[in-house]
């Protein structure tokens, strides 16, 4: 996964993870650990620090403790500590884990899911996002064992931060060193931060699902989307305390508790209807519907028949949605998603000016993401910024884009004259 920096003011504009459990094991660049907690605490992040055995032969516990401000754990045996924090708390503590160095033999024992020292154990009890930072000779970097181990932590949805390239502590040259301490920070960055959104007092609209459009009795135009993102939008914003309601598309899906009102549609045109006028009482309208761009020009009474040889069939352009929705004065913040299998950076960008869009969560379809999948990544686009949210569950990803948007919607009111 490639990181964009964050093009705000970082020191001014953290918008990523408050806890962050740094976990860090045995390597030269485990100095580099103490650089990175210092970073981090300029930000006002909270950092809890574990070593592992072979961390401490390379940095003292002592230096992390009065970086941090925090006691430095380093055994899962340690009765005090335990009695002060016990491990499973610390692993239900922290936004995100991060192991920064993460040596060739953690990123094994991750693979593996050994739970004999405190790191693997707390790696096993977390189910927060795992960033691994790697740092090794480059040959041991190399190493089909440990690039199979990496296949396996990112098949599970850790995310590799690095290594770079270059002069290594061992004297050769090539990849397997550490990112630098604001690499690794601006990476840290662009993960949303977990705390759930607080949206008690919003009216939030979501549009959900396909549209479908008829040719005849029978037959109709569709699309793949099965509408669980937007459902699952849906569900995290009425338990975020927003007053929620869905536009679907045909879906068979439940109503998500606590969502206040649905409204099920067929169409793009009464998806368009329906979402116009549920839009003039909306602070928030987040559209993840897949709506048909076109539609046929002409919908039969009767069951069209084959005449032999082709058919052409004629289609009208369906009106943009979120497009309306931003002409519309006082107008509601906006959410479009653009699900595209290339140029999704650029492709997105120019969604949000020509939607005239607040955000544009943008997805890649293909790999097993995106339409049809249990799981999504989002990258979000913003004027100035952006955000990466790893893959995740789709209730995850929810939640985590619901919070994005309250923090972009605050800093957009805040900005306006
Ligand atoms: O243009 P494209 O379909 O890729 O844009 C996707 C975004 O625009 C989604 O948020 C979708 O809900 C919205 N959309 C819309 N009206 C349309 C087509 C798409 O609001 N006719």
């Amino acid at each position: 996964m490639r990181f964009a920096h964050d093009t705000g003011r970082a020191m001014s504009a953290w918008h990523g993870p408050q806890r962050v459990l740094l976990g860090v094991s045995g390597g030269i660049a485990a100095y580099k650990a103490c650089e990175l907690v210092r970073r981090l605490r300029e930000r006002e992040v909270e950092v809890r620090v574990v070593l592992t055995a072979n961390a401490e032969r390379f940095v003292g516990a002592t230096t992390l403790q009065a970086l941090s401000g925090q006691p430095v754990r380093n055994s899962l045996w340690d009765a005090a500590a335990e009695a002060a924090m016990g491990h499973i708390e610390l692993a239900r503590w922290a936004d995100v884990v991060l192991i920064a160095p993460a040596s060739a033999n953690t990123l094994a024992r991750l693979a593996h899911g050994l739970a004999d020292d405190l790191l693997g154990t707390l790696c096993l009890a977390s189910d927060r996002p795992l960033l691994l930072a790697p740092a090794m000779n480059r040959l041991m970097w190399a190493h089909p064992a440990t690039q199979a181990n990496l296949a396996l932590l990112q098949a599970r949805g850790a995310q590799i931060l690095g290594p770079d390239s270059g002069a290594q502590a061992c004297g050769e040259v090539g990849t397997g060193r550490m990112l630098e301490p604001d690499a690794i920070v601006a990476a840290l960055a662009t993960l949303a931060p977990a705390a759930a959104a607080d949206l008690r007092g919003l009216r939030v609209l979501v549009s959900a699902g396909p549209t479908l459009e008829d040719l005849d009795p029978v037959r109709y135009l569709g699309n793949r989307s099965s509408g669980r993102m937007g459902f699952a939008i849906a569900a995290a914003a009425a338990q975020a305390g927003a007053t929620v309601t869905l536009v679907a598309g045909p879906v068979s899906l439940p109503t998500p508790p606590g969502v206040a009102r649905r409204v099920d549609v067929r169409s793009a045109r009464q998806m368009h209807a329906a979402m116009l006028d549920a839009a003039r009482a909306a602070d928030i309208v987040i559209a993840a519907a897949a709506v048909a761009d076109y539609r046929p020009a002409q919908v039969s009474t009767h069951k069209l028949k084959k005449h032999g040889g082709a058919l052409t069939l004629e289609l009208l352009e369906n009106p943009d949605i979120l497009a309306a929705l931003a002409a519309l004065r006082p107008r509601p913040f906006l959410v479009g998603f653009a699900a595209e299998t290339e140029q999704l950076e650029t492709r997105a960008r120019a969604k949000l000016v020509s939607k005239g869009a607040d955000l544009i969560a943008g997805n890649r379809v293909g790999a097993g993401l995106g339409i049809e999948t249990e799981d999504n990544a989002l990258s979000v686009f913003w004027h100035g910024g952006q955000h990466e949210l790893a893959r995740a569950d789709k209730t995850t990803l929810a939640r985590e884009l619901l919070a994005l948007i309250a923090t972009r919607r605050a800093a957009a009111r805040e900005a306006a004259p």
